[in-house]
């Protein structure tokens, strides 16, 4: 007997996240959050520093550790006699900190791919969740209910901790936050790749080069300075935008090049973000030029 798409017994939680990725029941109403979220966050500074560009890492990962933490400190304490003040105190720390985490969380969500737009807002309607029985929690230990609170608290708990593992969906199987500058370095030859006579490339414009000459095709982004050339994997850390139909542009009184998807901006040189919604470096190739032909290499870091 055929059986529904929706009724497959034994579905693991990993693949109805991805089912639900690819529904788009959800889409009426982030449109316009995702709308509201962009304008509220403004100017870009602002937005980049919840990316966590001047970290080189997103931010939302480490800081949403402090309110799981508190909240799960919470829990034992209120499983053991006598630690009503000190629960209540995690508790109290728990949502303080919740606040700059649901705001990284936010600004990372409203720059992510589709698919993770429906599964982080699942993620971002549990920790609300969450967080209004955590106030909850307080409001009745303040009147002196501690068996509400307690009740309040590890309900509270166990939405934050379900979503949590969300999240991790979100990083470890859709690519939140990784940077996919190192993924597409790792399909690198790890020999000197051929890009050609250098006086072929034009000056100072990001160009695509394709080398076929190993079992392992590479797709460069170049831009010629001179008798020298930056050499960059033509994927964007955020979400592999193509470096090299990107602009070119000076920040800080560095060189950088602009991804043309959602503007994220790298240093020539070292491949740094200097703006979000990309937080991670893109990777810069090693280059020599030898009779005259450009050639760049993998950095050490990913030979294997
Ligand atoms: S793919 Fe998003 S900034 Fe490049």
């Amino acid at each position: 007997m055929a059986r529904g798409r929706d009724t497959v017994p034994g579905m693991s939680i990993s693949t109805a996240l991805d089912r639900l990725a690819d529904a788009g029941r959800l889409d009426g109403v982030i449109r316009p959050v995702r709308g509201a979220v962009n304008k509220l966050m403004r100017p870009q500074a602002v937005k980049d520093a919840l990316h966590g560009v001047w970290l080189g890492h997103p931010v939302h990962p480490p800081l949403a550790q402090v309110p799981l933490g508190a909240w799960m400190s919470a829990g034992l304490l209120d499983a053991l006699p006598g630690n009503r003040k000190q629960a209540t105190l995690l508790i109290a720390t728990g949502l303080a900190a919740a606040v700059p985490t649901a705001a990284a969380g936010a600004a990372d969500w409203s720059e992510s791919e589709i698919g993770q737009q429906r599964v982080g807002a699942v993620h971002a309607v549990m920790n609300t969740a969450a967080v209004a029985l955590y106030v909850g929690s307080l409001i009745a230990r303040a009147r002196g209910d501690h068996r509400l609170g307690r009740r309040l608290a590890y309900g509270g708990l166990g939405l934050a901790s379900s979503s949590a593992g969300i999240g991790g969906h979100l990083a470890y199987s859709q690519g939140a936050g990784v940077s996919h500058a190192t993924t597409a370095a790792r399909t690198l030859s790890h020999d000197w790749i051929d890009l050609g006579p250098l006086t072929d490339l034009p000056e100072g414009k990001p160009v695509l080069r394709v080398s076929q000459d190993s079992d392992r095709p590479a797709s460069l982004c170049v831009v010629r300075r001179g008798a020298e050339a930056h050499v960059l994997v033509d994927a964007c850390s955020h979400l592999s935008g193509p470096l090299h139909q990107g602009d070119l542009t000076e920040v800080g009184g560095d060189e950088c090049l602009v991804c043309p998807w959602h503007g994220g901006t790298f240093a020539l040189k070292d491949g740094r973000a200097v703006r979000g919604p990309a937080v991670a470096a893109v990777t810069v190739l090693r280059t020599r030029v030898s009779d005259g032909r450009l050639q760049a290499r993998v950095p050490e870091r990913h030979l294997g």
